[in-house]
């Protein structure tokens, strides 16, 4: 068994602290990851927050992974010593569902093993994510980092970036389609970066007129005010598709109104209930409310590929492992551009 430094929240009052935690050692078919880089992504504080009643205690958050293998077991075929490796919020599913077998982990009808906070064989009982020095996993849940990315930049396409690229793979995106994007935030900004790579006419749906500006540079071709009641509803009618990620329950009425006839909106934030849905307005108008899921490994990797190809990274503020707590509060307050990404060689 390895000891290693990792940073967990005990509780759901308590700041995200320092510890040590034990990691399995390298089974035939798994990996050991040196983590360079750990994204930060808002479920990390729904876990440590208990927002969702499903958190087990201590928590060790972090499902952006990227780092070095350090080494593999001896019937690992497609890494090595050295190699860029990625983990996201998957490490295991069972394999043999009718899910699994098409490639939709995420939807595993026995469960899947998330990176973080599931149950697990390993030491403690509970997987830990990477909010620490070091992970082990099994191959097949093992991302290839394409040669073309390098920086902190790449941590945040495993789980914002599978998470926002899925949908509008699922939908068929492309010229011609009409998107809204809600909140930009780590999830919001990548998905403008990929409606726009998929050749989409893409809106930036905001609360921040400051925030707007920079959605320009990031690849909408227009920006509405979502603070604006008369400006959200001037879009009336207009879109073809919209995701939706807001972080917490909120009234989705005038969302919904802006779809066209046929439209579907989205939703990958806000994992509750929603208090304020009008079946009425998804009738006039054969709407579609939906939602999605991270996405399955071997889309993750056809995600990695598509950016490797088009030359995408995430757009980050890197932190040391001891400024966590500061950026939960500004990430509370959407108050980051656009993703948070700990350095994990200041937990050395
Ligand atoms: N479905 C999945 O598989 C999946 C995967 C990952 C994360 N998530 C969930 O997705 C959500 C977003 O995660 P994230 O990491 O992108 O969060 P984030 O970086 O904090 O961004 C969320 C953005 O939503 C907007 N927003 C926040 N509160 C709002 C409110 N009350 N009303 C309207 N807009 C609001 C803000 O954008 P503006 O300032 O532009 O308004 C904010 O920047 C979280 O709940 C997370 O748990 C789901
Ligand atoms: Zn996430
Ligand atoms: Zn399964």
């Amino acid at each position: 068994m390895n000891n290693i430094s990792a940073y967990s929240a005990s509780g759901p009052k308590a700041r995200v602290a320092p510890c040590t935690i034990e990691r399995r050692p390298t089974g035939p078919t798994d990996i050991q990851i040196a983590i360079e880089h750990c994204g930060v992504c808002h479920t990390d504080i729904h876990f440590v927050n208990n927002d969702w009643g499903m958190t087990n205690y201590p928590v060790v958050p972090g499902h952006e992974i990227v780092g070095r293998v350090t080494e593999v077991g001896h019937e690992v075929k497609n890494f090595k010593a050295g190699d860029l490796a990625a983990i996201g919020c998957l490490v295991d599913s069972c394999g043999v569902c009718n899910n699994c077998e098409k490639g939709l982990e995420q939807y595993c009808l026995n469960g899947f093993t998330a990176t973080y906070n599931s149950a697990s064989a390993d030491p403690g009982g509970f997987t830990y994510g990477g909010y620490s020095t070091s992970v082990v996993a099994k191959e097949s849940f093992v991302l290839r980092v394409p040669n073309s990315l390098s920086g902190p930049g790449i941590a945040p396409l495993l789980c914002a970036g599978i998470t926002t690229y899925s949908p509008l793979k699922n939908w068929e995106i492309g010229p011609g389609q009409k998107v809204g994007v809600i909140g930009l935030g780590g999830l919001g900004h990548m998905g403008i970066k990929f409606s726009h790579a998929l050749g989409a006419h893409t809106t930036m749906i905001t609360t921040s007129e400051e925030k707007g500006n920079d959605a320009r540079l990031l690849g909408a071709d227009d920006v509405v005010l979502s603070s604006d009641p008369a400006a959200l509803a001037k879009e009336n009618g207009s879109f073809d598709f919209l995701l939706n990620t807001i972080p917490v329950n909120h009234d989705l009425t005038p969302y919904l109104e802006l779809l066209k006839t046929n439209g579907t909106m989205c939703v990958v934030g806000a994992v509750e209930p929603l208090s304020q849905v009008n079946a009425a307005q998804l009738i006039f108008g054969r709407r579609s409310l939906a939602g999605s899921l991270i996405g399955g490994i071997a889309e993750t990797q056809e995600m990695l590929d598509f950016c490797g190809e088009k030359n995408i990274l995430s757009e980050v503020e890197v932190i040391r492992m001891d400024e966590i707590n500061e950026a939960y509060k500004r990430m509370e307050k959407s108050q980051v551009k656009y993703r948070f990404v700990i350095d994990l060689a200041s937990l050395n």
